[in-house]
């Protein structure tokens, strides 16, 4: 299609974009095109802005051919090319801290290709944008054009870039699987597509390609990898949304140090880190030991100590009781140095821990008073120093609950607190990589297991007759060849090696409660694939959303998603989900009841 800007060879409109022009281009004939910025009208000498992602360059009109009253039109954030000569800005003007700051296009002539409605428009995206998330969310477009919005999407497509060409250093090939598929369970509900052609069926979309990608470990891929698309229906939070992408990885004859040692790959790669980064390593059990947490961030300390045995003769009957029950009595020093706490610190602390099923914090000044003092000798406040390393003067936090895992939730949360409040975070990353998680997980509420990880996450090799005879008590006891990656306090990524004898995967579904019936119903293709050859395999998949945040450090996922969901799943500016016409519900076969 000609148009009047075609004469130019690169095809687009315009020579240069708004952050390009430098002193070295005075005098060249330029075409410029972006959004209207700024405008000033200085007593007959008009300027304008004009903005495109790359940046912003002056317009002046002293040497304008056409009618200026066009200048009037061109509201803020409409849409305008501008041809004119570069020029230089006298000396008085020059803003160094604009890349364009020496110059400006003087213009010949002015074309207003689109005119943007000032008067409705609901906020300008530069400087400080005053608009609560949920407008910027409704005009995603707008917020779009924010420099930072923009910055972040580059970030995000670099970060793929680098990720594809780091795989394919080392032979892996990307391969697409299909969404509209079959449920694969990660522990979320599934959406469901209901089926035109089949009448009363629905495709699952999925929640990871975690049987497919192990389906093309059985049909011989060898190293599998894939930017994919999940979606899980979960309850969301800062850091999660109900489609999110992996960068998805599946490994042949691989053991975890393969895994880990491309992970270290993939880290340094997208974090700049040196190629010879090696990352730390933490059991699960140290993990929940000392941090109370799987997903520890180890930026700062507040290191956490078991002192249920310190307590279990004491006069203090709260603390006495939770031992006696086998609970768990937890504590954290905060040095003097750090913070002394005064009583509504102490109160606040409370609502810290309660959505974490906590009642309160007790506290111990080892230098005044208050708190659980009477109940606390001399003597037991000396184990307690002893126990914990310490040696000045501060504060003990104490959790303690019948329920061991209460008390863990409870003091990393008020750590996680305290870390942010007391600004005891380091800058940086710190990468974690945390292995031997527990095979299952029991519910004593519902009786019976659940898998931990996935269930098709390998029991460690040594231990699988004992899995197959299948007791409860020393499954609960089992680890599995499963595999964190952590940074800064977020899980970026986990993964698995992979169960690959049918006897053992058969029987994980029996562990999990389902009946032979329904395990080949949801299950039965994949199954009866472990019978034609199955070369052991394992692999992990990183959260791409969580990676793009982390280098873009922010806490919010909507942030690093061109196109995110509210926390309520609902896209503001489509309006999705939305009503389904009566056609399409005949078309599908359905019928909604109304709420
Ligand atoms: P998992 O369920 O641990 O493993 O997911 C892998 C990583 O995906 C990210 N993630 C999410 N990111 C944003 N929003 C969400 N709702 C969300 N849920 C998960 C996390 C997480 O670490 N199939 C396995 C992988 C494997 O075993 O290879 C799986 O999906 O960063």
């Amino acid at each position: 299609m000609e148009s009047n800007h075609t004469a130019i060879k690169t095809g687009l409109m315009r020579t240069h974009h708004c952050g390009e022009l430098r002193a070295s281009d005075i005098g060249k004939d330029v075409i410029v095109a972006g959004w209207v910025n700024k405008s000033r009208d200085l007593g007959g000498l008009h300027f304008m802005d004009l903005r495109d992602k790359f940046g912003v360059t002056q317009l002046g009109f002293e040497q304008f051919k056409g009618d200026l009253s066009i200048l009037k039109k061109c509201s803020l954030e409409s849409v305008v090319l501008a041809k004119g000569k570069v020029g230089a800005r006298p000396d008085s003007a020059k803003n160094t801290k604009m890349d364009t700051g020496e110059v400006e296009v003087q213009v010949e002539s002015l074309e207003l290709l689109s005119q943007s409605d000032i008067n409705t428009i609901p906020f300008l995206p530069y400087g400080s944008v005053e608009a609560t998330e949920d407008l910027r969310l409704k005009y995603r477009y707008l917020d779009l054009r924010t420099q930072r919005l923009q910055e972040i999407l580059k970030l995000r497509s670099r970060v793929t870039t680098k990720v594809r060409n780091i795989l394919a250093n080392e032979e892996f090939i990307e391969v697409e699987t299909p969404i509209l598929y079959k449920s694969t369970p990660e522990g979320a509900r599934d959406y469901i597509v209901p089926s035109r052609v089949h009448p009363g069926e629905v495709y699952a979309l999925p929640q990871s390609p975690q049987t497919l990608k192990q389906l093309l470990m059985i049909g011989g891929t060898d190293k599998y990898f894939q930017i994919c698309r999940c979606f899980r229906d979960e309850d969301l939070r800062a850091d999660r949304q109900p489609e999110f992408s992996q960068i998805d990885i599946e490994v042949s004859f691989a053991t975890p140090v393969y895994i880990k040692k491309l992970v270290e790959k993939i880290i340094s790669g997208l974090f700049d880190l040196p190629s010879d980064f090696v990352m730390r390593t933490m059991s699960y059990d140290e993990a929940i030991r000392d941090w109370g947490s799987d997903k520890p961030d180890v930026r700062f300390g507040l290191k956490h100590y078991d002192v249920t045995d310190l307590f279990a003769d004491s006069e203090f009957s709260v603390f006495k009781t939770v031992a006696d029950a086998k609970g768990l009595i937890k504590t954290f020093f905060v040095p003097t140095e750090n913070a002394t706490f005064s009583r509504k610190d102490t109160d606040g602390f409370t609502d810290i821990v309660k959505p974490h099923g906590g009642k309160g914090v007790a506290f111990l000044k080892t230098d005044a008073e208050g708190g659980i003092k009477k109940f606390v000798s001399d003597e037991l406040k000396a184990k307690l120093k002893e126990r914990c390393e310490v040696t000045g003067e501060g504060t003990f936090l104490f959790f303690a609950d019948p329920n061991a895992d209460v008390s863990h939730s409870c003091a990393d949360a008020l750590r996680r607190h305290l870390g942010k409040k007391l600004g005891l975070i380091k800058d940086g990353y710190e990468f974690l990589w945390v292995y031997d998680f527990p095979l299952l997980e029991w519910d004593g509420e519902l009786n019976r297991f659940f898998a931990k990880h996935h269930p098709f996450t390998s029991p460690k090799t040594d231990k699988f007759d004992t899995f197959l005879k299948g007791d409860t008590e020393e499954l609960k006891a089992l680890s599995a060849e499963a595999y964190d990656v952590v940074c800064n306090g977020y899980e970026l990524g986990g993964g698995s090696i992979r169960i690959f004898r049918k006897d053992i995967q058969d029987k994980m579904f029996e562990v999990l409660g389902f009946s032979a019936e329904d395990a080949k119903k949801q299950f039965g293709f994949f199954v009866e694939a472990l019978k034609y050859g199955v070369p052991p395999h394992g692999g992990l998949a990183f959260g791409l959303d969580r990676i793009v945040m982390m280098l873009a450090k922010t806490e919010s996922i909507r942030d690093v998603i061109a196109f995110p969901k509210t926390t309520a799943a609902s896209d503001l500016m489509a309006q999705a989900p939305s009503v389904p016409s009566i056609d399409q519900l005949k078309e599908l076969h359905m019928e909604f009841t109304k709420k």
